[in-house]
């Protein structure tokens, strides 16, 4: 008979017993104060986050969690949730475990007015069955610099290792090709787009997080001055470059890219809007972040890199063809988006179809670039 299990809302107090079961889970050596970081987010009056355990006899065989993410569209912001931390214990699986950390989750996730809760994961069959839907797919667009590129991005991406030589012949033909696409691009004209690496979270970020569904429609991260500041700025697992553009003073777009101890780099983030300011387009904004993004990942020693494309959002399409132009190639391997809506008193504001979506590895959890 499976020992009686027990649910509640964690509270920071819990991440010592969290932390250690998704450590001996997953191998890793994930930090407390990585742990707080992520999860600590948003506590209520009497201290606890929405992050689910399971307990059995005590000890912790199961967690859920929700990060609280402000989304925005063109009402406004609103408070999402992004799933995390989906695990339980081998031995207590196959009893719906998941789904009833979930009913308590999605009550919790409805008393803080979270409007739409979404996820990327490979155990999709899990949440189809916790009333989840599948709208979309993540993709990668990938850029070699060198002859390792294929290899490492192999690595990177978790997936099987590949034959060397196949890997090695793949990088050089890209990263020629990526070359010759490069040097087929027409010169930045000089001096149209000036770029600058910030700091710390800009004071204009919150108007530019606006103007971008503003322009572009549809909804993506509210990328707030107090959003950029934790997810960028003071994230424990590794902070981002965050390189600004600006036509004369005014801010137009940033762009956030790291890399990875495998020599991956990644566009964490882009965003930008039309200067509409004589001749300068968005699309020299655009091109102005790449180049500082893929300049300065070669300087650091990247072998390739990467981004996500999710959806044909009007900005998602255009950026896809400004890295296409860069001689940036697509590749079909990714993880299943999984969504569920929570309606408050009918108001939805769940942004599917998924061309209304703008989506960047920046809805990742954040423990890797
Ligand atoms: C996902 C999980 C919490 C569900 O636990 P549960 O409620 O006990 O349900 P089960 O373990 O029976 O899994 C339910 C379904 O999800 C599938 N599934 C679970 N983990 C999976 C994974 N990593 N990849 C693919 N499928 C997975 C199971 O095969 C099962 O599919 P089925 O219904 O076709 O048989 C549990 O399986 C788990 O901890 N998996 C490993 C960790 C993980 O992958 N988490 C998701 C990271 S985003």
């Amino acid at each position: 008979m499976p020992p009686s299990v027990e649910m509640r809302l964690g509270t920071a107090d819990d991440a010592r017993a969290c932390n250690d079961f998704h450590n001996s889970y997953y191998g890793t050596s994930r930090t407390l104060a990585q742990w707080h970081w992520e999860f600590g987010r948003g506590p209520t009056d009497n201290g606890t986050i929405p992050f689910v355990i399971a307990l059995a006899d005590g000890r912790v065989v199961g967690t859920q969690a929700l990060i609280p993410i402000e989304l925005v569209d063109s009402r406004g912001a609103y408070w999402s949730g992004k799933s995390e931390e989906t695990l339980v214990a081998e031995s207590m699986r196959g009893q719906h475990l998941f789904d009833r950390m979930y009913d308590v989750l999605l009550a919790e996730a409805q008393r803080r007015d979270i409007r739409f809760i979404w996820g990327f994961t490979p155990a999709s069959h899990a949440f189809l069955r916790a009333g989840f839907v599948i709208p979309a797919r993540t993709s990668q667009v990938f850029c070699c610099f060198t002859n390792d590129a294929a290899k490492q991005f192999r690595l990177a991406s978790g997936s099987a290792r590949g034959h060397r030589s196949i890997d090695t012949l793949a990088s050089s033909a890209l990263s020629l090709y990526s070359a010759v696409r490069r040097g087929f691009k027409p010169r930045l004209r000089k001096g149209v787009v000036s770029c600058t690496g910030l700091s710390e979270p800009p004071s204009w970020a919150d108007t530019i997080s606006h103007d971008f569904v503003g322009e572009w429609g549809g909804t993506s991260l509210h990328r707030s001055k107090e959003y950029l500041d934790w997810r960028f700025f003071s994230n424990p697992f590794g902070r981002p470059a965050v390189v600004a553009a600006f036509v004369g003073d005014h801010p137009v777009g940033w762009v956030a890219f790291g890399m990875g101890e495998d020599r991956t780099a990644s566009i964490v983030d882009l965003v930008a809007v039309s200067p509409n300011r004589g001749a300068v387009t968005v699309d020299d904004v655009i091109d102005a972040l790449l180049r500082e993004a893929m300049n300065q990942s070669r300087d650091m020693g990247a072998a390739g890199i990467r981004a996500w494309h999710v959806s044909n959002h009007p900005f998602a399409s255009k950026l896809r063809r400004r890295l296409h132009a860069f001689g940036w190639v697509s590749l079909s391997r990714g993880f299943d988006m999984v969504v569920r809506e929570i309606a408050a008193d009918g108001d939805t504001r769940t942004p599917v179809p998924m061309n209304q979506f703008y989506v960047t590895r920046a809805f990742t959890e954040g423990s890797s670039f």
